[in-house]
């Protein structure tokens, strides 16, 4: 693996590669010192022209506790805001000697043109409505610590499709570790083109949730409605959304007791999702964000220090 631009990179045995080296890492969250060899004298460079807390602190983190040296370059504060091009800010940033790239932008396929321009792998942290493939590794990493193997479970993701780049990459990646995905949401937020994805699509919530639709669900994945990227009217009103498509707790008792909520982060409380469920117990919102780290440093690793893989070092 060269890079990380898209949840399709990955076939399964590299997916669960990942998730299994991630699960190694984790070991390091609950150390005393955190901190392990492979990446020493490494630089990594997260360059970031859109907000993000979880992401860009997690890549971080990763890279930190891998012992690699970690910059951030933000949008704003850089030479962005003067006008340079992308293509200038990234081909500067890369002539200063730097061994992989972790690039967030809101434009669909900007992370993947970075990685044309550059010859240091390159992992896409999110670009515009297109992908977020080290998301859909830590929400499979979160499910498959709940689940054990995702072969032939039911993955219910729900909300804003049409903006997200997470339900892509999730929609990618859970197929193929063999699990269905029901896409739910008003018409409105359904992305044209999605009777091409592999997974089933609803409109009806309480249908998929109640297993009236599609049979049992194994897991929901709340997604966040992303106002920042809508321009007009894609629903009545924040109510009117909340009731036909908010994880409320009436909706919450329709799952079964052992069935997970996730949600990506940043939480709309109240309108995508409940305090009620938010805060449940069978809420992994928490537990994604840990794996998230794991997995970057998984990713990070395999990037970077996998041809040269001693197990020793990351046990
Ligand atoms: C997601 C993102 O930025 O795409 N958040 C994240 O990375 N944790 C989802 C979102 O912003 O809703």
């Amino acid at each position: 693996m060269k890079n990380l631009l898209s949840a399709a990179d990955l076939d399964r045995n590299e997916a669960l590669a990942i998730l299994d080296t991630a699960r190694r890492m984790h070991a390091v969250q609950t150390r005393e010192v955190k901190k392990l060899p492979p990446l020493r004298g490494r630089t990594v460079v997260n360059l970031f022209f859109e907000d993000s807390t979880r992401t860009r602190s997690s890549f971080e983190i990763a890279g930190k506790w891998l012992s690699a040296d970690v910059i951030n370059v933000s949008a704003k504060g850089s030479s962005v805001s003067k006008g340079e091009s992308l293509r200038d800010t990234v081909l500067t940033v890369a002539a200063m000697g730097v061994d992989a790239l972790v690039v967030r932008h809101n434009a669909s396929g900007a992370v993947a043109r970075v990685a044309q321009w550059v010859d240091c792998p390159v992992v896409n942290a999110g670009d515009g409505t297109h992908e977020h493939p080290t998301q859909a590794l830590l929400d499979a990493y979160s499910l498959r610590n709940r689940l054990g193997e995702l072969d032939g479970r039911h993955v219910a993701v729900v909300g804003d499709i049409t903006h997200s780049r997470v339900a892509r990459s999730n929609v990618l990646l859970l197929r193929t570790l063999g699990a269905r995905v029901t896409l739910v949401a008003p018409p409105t937020l359904m992305p044209s083109g999605v009777g091409s994805w592999p997974c089933e699509t609803s409109w009806d919530l309480d249908a998929v949730l109640s297993g009236k639709a599609g049979g049992d669900v194994d897991a929901v994945m709340m997604l966040r409605v992303q106002r920042e990227r809508m321009s007009g009217g894609y629903f009545p009103s924040e109510h009117e959304y909340a009731a036909a498509y908010g994880l409320s707790p009436e909706r919450l008792d329709l799952l079964g007791d052992d069935v997970p909520v996730l949600h990506p982060g940043p939480m709309n409380r109240g309108l995508e999702i409940s305090s009620a469920a938010a805060d449940s117990s069978r809420s992994l919102v928490l537990e994604q964000v840990q794996a998230g780290v794991s997995v970057r440093m998984a990713v990070l690793y395999r990037l970077l220090a996998g041809a040269t893989d001693t197990s020793e070092e990351v046990t």
